[in-house]
């Protein structure tokens, strides 16, 4: 926490709301807190900052301000705040927490490199998964068109392909012990932006509260790691120095290499925070954006049906979709575009901090500050978005029909940290969405509409529905 600005409001710095003694504005945060935000900042301006409890964080709104300080000053914006909370996850290295420098150089190239190799190995990715797409309309099919939850199969599916890059291998959507591991993690995801994680970062004695659910987080980290260690052990035996099998071998081998290397970033420890990160942020991301897709496609029918007339036109009867069909399908890369824009799936990215003080539109911003990325404010920025609150896919389309890309569409986010999984994600959401609709119509079940309030965590996703996947004729 040293490295944290400990300072309330040092001099020069953004102003914002006003704190209450000693929890400063934690209670501000506890309901939706990126519309908090974005209202505040249309009281104290772009960059503001709040006090969480004894430390400061600047708070960056509306694209602008983001791209001024994530693009502009990339190396100075790209560290993670030294946390509490995450010192004691993952003691700030592994991938997706590391401090800024070479650690995460190191981790971020190796798991950069398994995703070139590893998804091309032996079949190019886009093909293994369409073969996972398969697996998952067949058992969307079981349902037969009666009502069902997809959370659970769409987790499993999208799981599956981190799986492949990872371990080599694909696990059966009845393995138990993997679905409880990405449960309790994924619950982790929700509780680290919870009250009393934000408490636990201000006071970490609390540690020795036995009630809290802090405590929760750690039980579940703990049983998280430790079937990591058990699925590492498994996939790791019979490695063969110099042929790597998968992103586990790939990191034993440069392990063994840096063997003697004292300043060697890589150890058992953060092989398996990576894994566990790699896992858990191509997993609930997608997942997530894939169930927001289902639920906006049964809600607006009328867009629904353009989706599935300009796949039956690109595809003709029985085709199956394939990647290069996408530049084809400008429709669909629409609708997906505004479900991430509308739905906001990490609205407020992942915590940066800076490396170094800097000056941003007159405000002095000290080394060390915890800077939080609004990205849900881009979306719906009103320079740069008209009616932001409509979801409407057309904004994506121009006069002729044809895809167009917008300036401030920032889901992945941007600068040197950006979502490392980015092409992965596209191609997976790409693939399961045009499979998933070509062959079925989703409808609610009669006389129900579900709750469109997101979940609210690290990530939005929809509170638990019943969607019914009705077999088309082609
Ligand atoms: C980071 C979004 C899919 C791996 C991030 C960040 C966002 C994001 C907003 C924060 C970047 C920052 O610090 O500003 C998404 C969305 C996804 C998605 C919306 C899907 C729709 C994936 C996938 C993977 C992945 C499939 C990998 C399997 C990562 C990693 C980081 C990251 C490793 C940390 C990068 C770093 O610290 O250098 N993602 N992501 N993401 N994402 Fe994703």
């Amino acid at each position: 926490i040293r490295q944290l600005v400990k300072q309330r409001r040092p001099r020069g710095f953004p102003p914002g709301p006003s704190p209450i003694p000693v929890i400063g504005n934690i209670m501000s945060l506890a309901t939706e807190p990126h519309v908090f935000m974005k209202k505040q900042s249309e009281i104290h301006g772009q960059i503001f900052s709040l006090d969480l409890g004894g430390y400061s964080a600047v708070v960056l709104n509306g694209y602008d301000a983001i791209r001024e300080c994530l693009y502009h000053q990339g190396d100075v914006f790209s560290d993670r705040p030294s946390l509490p909370l995450f010192m004691k996850m993952t003691k700030m290295g592994g991938l997706l927490n590391a401090k800024f420098g070479n650690g995460w150089i190191e981790h971020r190239q190796l798991a950069s490199n398994s995703f070139r190799y590893f998804g091309s190995f032996q079949k190019p990715l886009d093909q293994k998964i369409l073969e996972e797409c398969m697996f998952f309309v067949d058992a969307i099919d079981e349902h037969k068109g009666k009502p069902f939850n997809p959370k659970h199969l769409v987790t499993n599916a999208v799981s599956n392909i981190t799986n492949l890059i990872m371990f080599g291998e694909r696990f059966t959507y009845d393995n138990c012990d993997f679905q409880h591991m990405i449960e309790i993690f994924s619950e982790n995801v929700e509780l680290a932006v919870s009250g009393w994680a934000f408490l636990y970062n201000a006071f970490p004695w609390i540690e020795y509260l036995p009630f809290g659910k802090h405590q929760k987080l750690f039980r579940n980290a703990a049983k998280v790691y430790n079937f990591l260690e058990q699925i590492i052990k498994r996939f790791s035996e019979g490695r063969v120095c110099n042929f790597p099998r998968h992103y586990i071998d790939d990191y034993l081998n440069k392990l063994d290499k840096s063997a003697g290397d004292l300043g060697t970033p890589y150890s058992r420890e953060n092989l398996i925070y990576s894994v566990g990160e790699l896992i858990i942020a191509g997993t609930e991301t997608t997942t997530n954006t894939l169930r927001w897709a289902m639920l906006y496609m049964a809600l607006y029918p009328n867009i629904q049906e353009k989706v599935h007339k300009e796949l039956d036109s690109v595809l003709g009867s029985g085709q199956s979709p394939s990647l290069a069909d996408k530049k084809r399908m400008p429709y669909v890369e629409a609708v997906l575009h505004e479900v991430l824009r509308f739905c906001n799936i990490v609205p407020l990215g992942i915590f940066r901090a800076t490396t170094q003080d800097t000056l941003v539109s007159g405000y002095n911003i000290p080394k060390g500050t915890m800077v939080i990325t609004n990205l849900y404010s881009v979306h719906f920025d009103e320079k740069y978005w008209c009616d932001p609150g409509t979801f409407s896919p057309h904004r994506f389309l121009d006069s002729n029909g044809n895809f167009v890309r917008r300036e401030a569409f920032l889901p992945f986010s941007l600068g040197k940290r950006h979502c490392l999984g980015e092409h992965l994600a596209r191609m997976e959401m790409f693939l399961f969405f045009t499979t998933m609709l070509q062959r079925f119509h989703l409808q609610f079940p009669p006389g129900t509409v579900p709750s469109l309030t997101p979940k609210l965590g690290m990530t939005l996703q929809p509170l638990p529905y019943s969607i019914c996947a009705v077999r088309r004729q082609q």
